[in-house]
């Protein structure tokens, strides 16, 4: 790992060793409407899900419920550790891996990847490299969603924002752009709700 993925690990690692994950901002304790609808709109009711940069794991544990078979990972290890001690309270059977999806060490695919606030994590090169990354992790044919902040989004702090028009330039030759939606982030504290964009894909 070079030395800015290690400060960045770092970083991650801190704030999950410092903060309740119940208080950060992305913390939902169900599964995201809008994964939850997509599911239902595709008729994806079984198969291998991957929750990329898993966090509080609060969608890994969601999932899990509805009976998929999950995977999850982050590059804080604290989060993970944290995760699984709360997967196995509640019988849930979920396999946890501490990675950076960006040199992931994953050597298997899976039906659905889903990422809630990891895309939007990284600056334009790494978004570009985040593609291969995660295509390799999918199944021809399987999904990959995404959910990030907007291009529309004018609060001064948080992630990078990304138009539709990046997803559509950085994705299109592997994938079928099935659903590009405006939408908003629940999550803690929001006074408003960031503006956020939903992306369903299939991999060709
Ligand atoms: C905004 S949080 C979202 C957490 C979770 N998906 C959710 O919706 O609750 C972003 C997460 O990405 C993780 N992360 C950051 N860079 C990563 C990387 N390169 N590989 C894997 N996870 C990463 C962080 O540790 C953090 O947990």
């Amino acid at each position: 790992m070079n030395l800015r993925r290690k400060r960045e690990e770092t970083r991650w690692e801190q704030l999950y060793e410092d903060q309740a994950v119940e208080t950060l901002p992305w913390y939902y304790p169900g599964l995201d409407p809008d994964f939850a609808a997509a599911l239902e709109r595709y008729g994806i009711v079984d198969g291998d899900v991957l929750d990329l940069c898993t966090g509080p794991g609060t969608q890994a544990m969601a999932l899990a419920e509805r009976g998929f078979g999950v995977t999850a990972m982050d590059i804080a290890g604290s989060a993970v550790e944290q995760a699984c001690v709360r997967a196995r309270e509640d019988g849930l059977d979920i396999v946890f891996h501490q990675d950076d999806i960006l040199a992931s060490h994953l050597d298997r695919t899976f039906d659905l990847v889903m990422d809630r606030g990891c895309f939007h994590i990284f600056p334009r090169d790494k978004r570009r490299d985040y593609v291969p990354a995660v295509s390799r992790l999918i199944n021809p044919g399987g999904y990959l969603m995404i959910k990030c902040f907007s291009h529309l989004e004018t609060r001064p702090e948080g992630p990078y924002r990304i138009a539709p028009s990046e997803i559509e330039d950085l994705f299109s030759d592997d994938f079928e752009i099935l659903a590009l939606q405006h939408t908003t982030f629940s999550g803690n504290n929001l006074k408003t709700p960031p503006k956020a964009l939903f992306c369903v894909m299939r991999k060709l």
